[in-house]
């Protein structure tokens, strides 16, 4: 796996506050997705379809939003591959329902599938604090955190959480990265371990401001495309400071990964019209088995550690990013600024209700209280 390389400053000349994204760098995310989108396939097609999975007997991987989509595949795919997954879900009972399914399909072959249904609903900050509670009480290992559930309420006006903050920054960021949090402890327990981000090529339009995470300063017009890749962004920008702050002794690596661009339920939101020219574009858009080839490279392939750990060692600013082709590339322009970095990490911390030193205080063993509770 070679190195990403980088036209970016990676940190360098930074010290007077952005407030936007500038027009170059704008139009370059335009032409990144336009791009991903136009060849995805053509780059990708050096990939098995379904991934070759290793041997996953004794690994326990948790996997956010498993009832549909990319998160669906992911989960059934791990699964067969031998590990004992946790479907990480709001509706349980649908979980339940597939995993039937999956059971009844593999009959005769092999040994039953290692899955379960634990509860989580994203739009809740108590309710992730129940679930890390919950399987933190095993004090079993965990070896793969896959942080997938999101959400693109495309064309939507703007909506906050009951905990305050608007809705993608809640799912797509706050909540999962209160989740990787709290899990800490029991990714120490199953390291080497991995936490993995399933993030979007839509970051690179994406530009978050540490001073207005929730887009409601009037200082920006919300649209939901705003929302998105800013949500998308912050994470990136979160991850990558985890990645720093995480000593290589404690052998959990955090990447972000972009799927692809997939035929799944996230656009359910769309006009219908456009909903129907997707299905008519089937040429460029991956089905979700493709587009879940990048998250299970990042979640299984072997190659994965060392490259975080050269990314650390090399005091690059942003975390390990897989793309849909499953090579590692660089992420955008901004997720390289370091500075605002470093203020989101802060923001975020406050926003789920975690002191400034509880990775540190997690990492040695010791409890942290968080401001949500169980
Ligand atoms: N599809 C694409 O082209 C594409 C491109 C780039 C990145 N992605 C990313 O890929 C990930 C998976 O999306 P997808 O395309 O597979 O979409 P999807 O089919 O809509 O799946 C999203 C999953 O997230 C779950 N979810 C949404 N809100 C939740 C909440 N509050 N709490 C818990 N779970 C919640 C959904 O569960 P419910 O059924 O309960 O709502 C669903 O299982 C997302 O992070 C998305 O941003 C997708």
């Amino acid at each position: 796996m070679g190195f990403a390389s980088s036209s970016t400053s990676g940190g360098k000349g930074e010290g007077r506050r952005k407030e936007m994204l500038g027009w170059l760098e704008w139009a370059r995310g335009w032409m990144n997705i336009v791009g991903e989108f136009l060849f995805q396939r053509i780059s990708a097609s050096h990939l098995e379809n379904p991934l070759t999975l290793p041997h996953l007997d004794g690994i326990t991987c948790i996997v956010t939003g498993s009832t549909s989509g990319i998160g669906l595949e992911i989960a059934r795919q791990l699964a067969e591959a031998g590990a004992h997954v946790v479907m990480a879900v709001r509706k349980t009972n649908l979980a339940h329902e597939l995993i039937q399914k999956w059971q009844n399909e593999k009959q005769g072959a092999g040994l039953p599938l290692n899955i379960e249904v634990i509860e989580l609903d994203l739009l809740s900050l108590d309710s992730v604090v129940r679930f890390a509670e919950a399987w933190d009480s095993r004090q079993a290992p965990l070896h793969v955190l896959i942080n997938n559930a999101g959400i693109f309420s495309i064309g939507e006006p703007q909506c906050f959480s009951k905990d305050g903050y608007e809705e993608h920054m809640q799912v797509n960021h706050l909540a999962p990265a209160l989740l990787s949090m709290l899990l800490i402890p029991s990714l120490l327990r199953g390291s080497p371990s991995r936490v993995v981000n399933v993030n979007s090529i839509m970051h690179t339009v994406g530009f978050v401001d540490p001073d207005d995470m929730n887009i409601n300063s009037g200082k920006r017009k919300y649209t939901s495309l705003l929302g998105y890749c800013s949500s998308k962004l912050a994470q990136i920008k979160f991850s990558s400071i985890l990645h720093k702050r995480i000593p290589d002794e404690a052998g959990i690596n955090v990447v972000c990964v972009s799927p692809g661009i997939v035929h799944t339920n996230v656009a359910r939101d769309l006009p219908k019209i456009i909903v129907a020219a997707y299905r008519l574009i089937p040429y460029f858009i991956f089905d979700a088995q493709e587009g879940s080839r990048s998250t299970l490279f990042a979640a299984a392939d072997p190659q994965v550690p060392d490259y975080c750990a050269h990314l650390r060692a090399d005091e690059w600013p942003v975390c390990a990013y897989i793309s849909h082709d499953c090579r590692p590339t660089n992420a955008s322009e901004e997720a390289h600024s370091l500075e605002t970095s470093h203020l989101i990490w802060e923001k975020t911390l406050e926003m789920i209700g975690l002191p400034p030193d509880a990775l540190e205080n997690l990492l040695e063993g010791q409890e942290v209280e968080c401001r949500f509770s169980a």
